[in-house]
């Protein structure tokens, strides 16, 4: 797993506050732009380039070789840093990866506060004020290559910002216009139609709205995500959204609080729900409260694969765009490929010994660090 946060052990900052900027080893970017660019030092130079923003080398013995402003030298475990990613820097030496070029997708989270307190939460809820998120995330937009095919944002949940999020929204519209974005959200602020048209009025071309929901039975989807009436607020949220023809999708993790039902909530966002974007039916990751909840959550994705063939033929057959996340090839049938997508975040995604000499390894989606760490599946199995 990467870490994407890093104390730098040596550092010389004139930083006021933070600093976000873009890794670069182009020293002859045009002076008016290099003070967005951190340089990066790789060998003994002889000159450096001056004017940059900031100066950042993977080498003790380069850092000990030179005296430039704002210099760091980045931590070992952080050695995965390449031109183009952006860096959040403190003047204490903190160092934040907060968004890599080369990697298929990055999220950004946008808070910790949260109005749920879902049984499996990856990202327990955290009540202290933490507005200095969103205010990364913006300065971050104005940073990514407009080429970046989409991007997340999630939490806690990202709509108590309420007009906040949708600023941040208008903001990708405006610096990222052909950068698909994705809004992890548990859809009930949008239960207000106000809010719903002020989605729609921040006017993203590729927004998708993705919106979890546990079970068609009201009862045990709030209790899933332990909160009274979120079932009807949030089916009243994808609708009022469908009607101004947002994207939304639908998630759905399956643990074995989701299991019995999956099949019948499939059927029921078929019957009800047809016109979303995507359903995500998603295996589970064993971090935040799930660790604790493990026993009454924890089912062998080996075990349900017949029920998740079932819940894909169905969304299938209504011709709903589904996809299987989070699970592992050798843990699914054969039908439900097509509909297999490889989702498991790079920082965080691994193989274990079992999976060396697959012969489907590249195809295989692998496990979350978490996974490997606490509990997968009993029949992991190379393919010949
Ligand atoms: C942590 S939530 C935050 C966004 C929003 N508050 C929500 O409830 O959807 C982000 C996504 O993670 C999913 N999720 C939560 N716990 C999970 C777990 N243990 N494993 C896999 N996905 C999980 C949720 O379904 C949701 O789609
Ligand atoms: S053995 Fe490993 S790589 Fe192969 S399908 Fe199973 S989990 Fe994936």
């Amino acid at each position: 797993m990467l870490r994407l946060r890093g104390q730098s052990k040596e550092y010389q900052s004139n930083f006021n506050e933070d600093s976000m900027l873009i890794l670069s080893s182009d020293k002859n970017l045009p002076d008016p732009l290099k003070q967005k660019y951190a340089y990066i030092i790789e060998d003994e130079e002889k000159e450096i380039p001056k004017n940059f923003g900031a100066y950042v080398t993977f080498d003790n013995q380069i850092f000990a070789l030179n005296n430039e402003n704002n210099f760091y030298l980045i931590p070992d475990y952080m050695n995965y840093l390449l031109p183009g990613d952006i860096v959040n820097f403190k003047s204490d030496g903190h160092i934040w990866a907060v968004f890599r070029e080369s990697a298929r997708y990055n999220t950004f989270l946008l808070t910790e506060r949260c109005n749920h307190y879902c049984l499996m939460c990856s990202q327990p809820p955290k009540s202290r004020e933490d507005s200095w998120l969103l205010d990364i995330a913006k300065k971050a937009v104005e940073l990514i290559p407009r080429s970046t095919q989409r991007i997340g944002f999630s939490g806690g949940e990202p709509t108590i910002y309420k007009e906040g999020l949708i600023d941040l929204i208008e903001k990708c519209a405006g610096y990222l216009p052909y950068t698909g974005i994705d809004i992890l959200t548990n859809g009930r602020a949008f239960a207000n139609s106000e809010y719903s048209k002020m989605l729609q009025n921040a006017d993203h071309k590729d927004c998708m709205i993705c919106i979890p929901l546990y079970s068609d039975v009201p009862e045990l989807h709030d209790y899933v995500v332990q909160s009274e009436d979120a079932f009807d607020e949030t089916i009243k949220g994808i609708l009022n959204l469908k009607a101004l023809n947002q994207k939304v999708e639908i998630r759905i993790v399956i643990h074995k609080q989701t299991i019995d039902r999956l099949v019948k909530t499939c059927e029921y966002i078929a019957r009800n729900l047809l016109f979303v974007d995507h359903v995500a039916l998603m295996g589970l990751e064993i971090t935040g409260f799930t660790r604790a909840n493990l026993d009454d959550l924890w089912i062998d994705p080996y075990e349900y694969k017949d029920i998740l063939s079932e819940a894909v033929d169905v969304l299938n057959r209504y011709k709903i765009p589904a996809s299987v996340y989070n699970h592992q090839l050798c843990t699914v049938n054969d039908d439900v490929i097509n509909n297999y997508v490889h989702s498991i975040s790079d920082w965080k995604n691994e193989y274990i010994t079992e999976c060396k000499n697959c012969s489907k390894r590249h195809e295989c989606g692998g496990f979350f660090s978490s996974q490997v760490l606490y509990r997968h599946s009993d029949h992991i199995k190379a393919f010949e």
